[in-house]
């Protein structure tokens, strides 16, 4: 089988996959703070658990670094801090766009390298990561113009 990727990039992905993962937990809970209104009370109790799937994401990619044997660097990366509802919805679904594709990516080269276990635990992130996506998707799509 043609590799396409070694393991030291792979660990290097994780990690950077992990520093997107912290970044959007600190904008979730810049949202989860910063949302005010009634969409705005509606926005934090929907971020909540967000905010926990996302933190166990930080605890699978670390723990799997180190099982690699990597280290992961706790990178936080900067991030937007946006006061509309609107653009803080944009915002998160941005990023959570670019995880499912680069979870998606990821999965590919765990397959590469055998990572067989990986490679699952990646696709149940990616099935995660819709989840949030499609549910930002639903919220902009009921934004009021004005919003
Ligand atoms: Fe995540
Ligand atoms: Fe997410």
């Amino acid at each position: 089988m043609k590799r396409t990727v070694t393991k030291a990039k792979l660990i290097e992905h994780l990690d950077a996959d992990l520093s997107r993962e912290l970044k959007a937990i600190l904008l979730y809970m810049w949202c989860h703070s910063m949302a005010f209104g009634i969409r705005g009370h509606e926005l934090r109790e929907i971020l909540a658990p967000e905010i926990h799937d996302e933190i166990k994401h930080v605890q699978f990619l670390a723990d799997k670094i180190i099982a690699l044997g990597g280290t992961p660097r706790f990178v936080v990366p900067e991030f937007k801090r946006p006061t509309a509802i609107r653009e803080m919805l944009e915002y998160a679904l941005s990023i959570e766009r670019e995880a499912v594709q680069a979870y998606a990516e990821r999965v590919d080269e765990a397959s590469d390298l055998g990572e067989t276990a990986l490679q699952v635990k990646l696709e149940e992130l990616i099935t995660e990561e819709t989840e949030h996506l499609e549910l930002l998707q639903r919220l902009v799509k009921g934004l009021s113009p004005e919003q």
